[in-house]
């Protein structure tokens, strides 16, 4: 009985932690050890209140527990473990009794929420990105309409006149109605959902198309693409137009971030040390493929907002090619990671599901 309770409390997917009255600890289960970042063996008899670095108002709570019988529920909390990851949690604590009713010690079950928060996060971004797109197919339809009239008056005008010193004007008209008129149907383009056509890709492939196609934009040969293909890479569910795309618009940042000369690597590899949880509990394979420029790098700045749409640091950018690109891979369940040094480079790593 006594091992198999062990066992039952071994396999909690949450943090289950017992303390003696006097606040040393006494048992933590595997899901502890690993939040805690200590070892069972490691952390028997020692002070609970050396686990969490700075946490007083816990010490305090558990205390209370200890010398009253008082349980705790914390819906939301941050911890510091050893290791200096914080940590959002969930936290209960209450007391053990012993048959005579005296408290015994008391146990701390901790619930971690990071992952929880994350996928929180990304979920409000993609919101904002749904309510951008239709605010923006609508803008968009309203704008080009009036758009199109300034246009056919501005080359009528220019006829009717017929002299030659205003003729400059009109065309600026003309221009720059075309140029508004770009920028929506870019806009457009990104508002309406395409629908997905799942097919069996070979990344491999698509990337040396990609690459391709890129290269022959770049024609004088300042940039140097190299290419680190794993051949066993399995293959990855998704549509083949789309993912084109999301990692053109990787490839063009890169392209544009060197401003003189520069290397673009592209690496695909299987992910071995990150399994990703899906719904039912399994564990999916990942490929991640990674854009590693040496061009400008980005600042803080440009780090927190460059998923945004319409944030641009360049002179004719619309701002829309990374947000359409992490719409894109979150749409293929996939996420998009980034490190950067200013002036020396930055790293795009992309992560997408692997097929069986
Ligand atoms: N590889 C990179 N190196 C340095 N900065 C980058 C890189 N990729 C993106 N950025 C920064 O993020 C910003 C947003 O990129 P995004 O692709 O969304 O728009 P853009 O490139 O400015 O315009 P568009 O893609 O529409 O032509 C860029 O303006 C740039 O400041
Ligand atoms: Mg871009």
């Amino acid at each position: 009985m006594k091992f198999l309770l062990e066992q039952v409390l071994d396999s909690l997917p949450d943090a289950l932690l017992l303390v003696y009255p006097d606040g040393s600890l006494q048992h933590l289960n595997p899901t502890a050890e690993k939040l805690a970042g200590i070892s069972l063996a490691q952390a028997n008899g020692r002070p609970f209140s050396e686990l969490f670095p700075g946490a007083e108002n816990l010490y305090l709570r558990l205390n209370t527990t200890l010398t009253t019988g008082r349980s705790f529920t914390i819906r939301e909390d941050e911890l510091v473990n050893r290791a200096g990851e914080t940590l959002v949690v969930e936290i209960r604590i209450e007391p053990v009794h012993d048959l005579k009713g005296s408290i015994i010690g008391a146990s701390l079950l901790i619930r971690d929420l990071s992952a929880f928060k994350k996928m929180e996060e990304e979920l409000r971004h993609a919101d904002r990105l749904a309510i951008m797109g239709t605010i923006a197919s609508g803008l968009a339809h309203e704008i080009k309409n009036p758009l199109g009239g300034i246009k056919g008056a501005a080359q009528m005008l220019i006829r009717e006149v017929g002299r030659d010193d205003l003729k400059e004007y009109f065309q600026i008209i003309t221009k720059e109605a075309d140029r508004v008129n770009q920028l929506i149907s870019e806009l457009l383009a990104f508002s309406i959902p395409k629908s997905i056509r799942l097919q069996s890709i070979n990344i491999n492939k698509l990337l040396d198309e990609v690459l391709n196609l890129e290269k022959q934009a770049e024609n004088n040969h300042r940039i140097r693409y190299t290419r680190h293909f794993d051949p066993s890479l399995p293959k990855v569910r998704g549509d083949e137009n789309q993912l084109k795309q999301a990692f053109l618009n990787l490839i063009k940042n890169a392209r544009e971030s060197i401003t003189q000369k520069g290397t673009i690597q592209c690496t695909t590899r299987m992910v071995t040390d990150y399994q990703l949880k899906t719904e039912k509990g399994r564990t999916a394979r990942m490929v991640e493929i990674d854009i590693a420029d040496t061009g400008c790098g980005m600042d803080e700045k440009a780090l927190t907002n460059l998923f945004a749409p319409f944030y641009t640091t360049k002179k004719g950018g619309s701002g829309l090619g990374l947000a359409i690109s992490h719409r894109i891979i979150n749409e293929h369940q996939g996420f998009i990671q980034v490190e950067s040094i200013l002036k020396k480079g930055s790293t795009f790593r992309i992560f997408l599901r692997a097929l069986k």
